[in-house]
């Protein structure tokens, strides 16, 4: 059983106009390939909620922030495929870049608020460029569900805030981190690991989740944080980019635990740009702050 591969966005809408006329109900799962077992755990949620599921694969140049980096994302659309089609999935959307920027193509979707701080401070208009792509791909499949991790907790918030303000009529459902059996979270970015970062880099999501624990604990957020950080340093990593304490539900600065938060980061480990995020879970009445 092999995957149909769908190259243009007329091809994609009259599949999916054929499944709706039989009241199917479809799930759309973005991502840019390299597939791991992250992005397959999105397409087996997707299972469990849809009829249909449309696997999108589309390396986005406009949320790169080089070239080299660009030029650098691995590409491996033959095994993608092969490992898309023992799930069943109904199709692998993977446009050419016409079908996504048109000649002339001058739109921008910018989103205020969620997108700014964390990675946004780091990356100048990166969740523009996701926030375009992932418009253009929730209105070219007209899906009514969409998948994403919580890996890329900074992105869920945009993609979220996006289909609200723009009224796209579809549910968004964000899906739990896929780590290695040693913690650190699946990444197509991770193959660029040497064997010795490779080694150290769990230590990231072992430091994220131990300064979680201290701060439920009643620990002082910023000295929890202070520590964490010249962990993290002393760990090997050259340089923390941000760590930050957020609420779970907007993304807002959090100071004490009296709210679901989340603990998010992101890190350099050799050439490597690694971002994790862990929940922080309420403390216990009886601390007080
Ligand atoms: P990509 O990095 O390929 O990721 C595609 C989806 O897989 C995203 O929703 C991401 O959060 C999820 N994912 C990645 N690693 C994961 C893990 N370890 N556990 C669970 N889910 C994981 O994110 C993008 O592509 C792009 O920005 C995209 C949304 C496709 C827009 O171009």
């Amino acid at each position: 059983m092999s995957v149909p591969i769908v190259r243009t966005l007329k091809e994609l809408r009259v599949t999916v106009a054929n499944w709706r006329s039989h009241h199917a109900k479809v799930a759309v799962v973005p991502t840019m390939g390299a597939l791991h077992e992250g992005h397959l755990s999105l397409v087996r949620a997707a299972f469990e909620k849809a009829d249909r599921v449309i696997v999108t694969l589309f390396v986005n140049p406009k949320q790169f922030n080089s070239a080299a980096d660009l030029a650098a994302y691995p590409r491996t659309e033959l095994s993608d495929a092969a490992k898309l089609a023992p799930l069943g999935v109904h199709m692998l959307y993977a446009p050419d870049a016409s079908e996504i920027y048109p000649d002339g193509f001058s739109s921008n979707v910018s989103v205020t608020g969620v997108s700014e701080g964390l990675c946004g401070a780091f990356r100048p208009g990166h969740f523009d460029g996701v926030a375009t792509v992932v418009a253009k791909l929730f209105l070219q499949t007209g899906a009514d569900l969409a998948l994403f991790g919580e890996k890329d907790f900074q992105q869920l918030h945009v993609v979220r805030r996006m289909a609200r303000d723009l009224d796209i009529p579809i549910e968004i459902i964000g899906c739990p981190t896929v780590r290695e059996s040693d913690g650190l979270a699946l990444s197509s970015r991770n193959v660029r690991l040497t064997a010795q970062e490779r080694a150290l880099a769990p230590r990231l999501y072992e430091i994220l989740s131990s300064t979680a624990e201290r701060i439920t604990g009643g620990s002082g957020v910023q000295s929890a944080l202070d520590t964490a950080r010249s962990d993290i340093l002393a760990a090997g990593f050259q340089s923390v980019e941000y760590l930050e304490y957020r609420t779970e539900s907007d993304l807002l600065p959090l100071s004490i635990p009296d709210r679901e938060g989340r603990l998010l980061v992101a890190a350099w480990l050799g050439q490597t740009r690694l971002i994790d995020n862990v929940e922080v879970a309420v403390a216990s009445k009886e601390l007080t702050f």
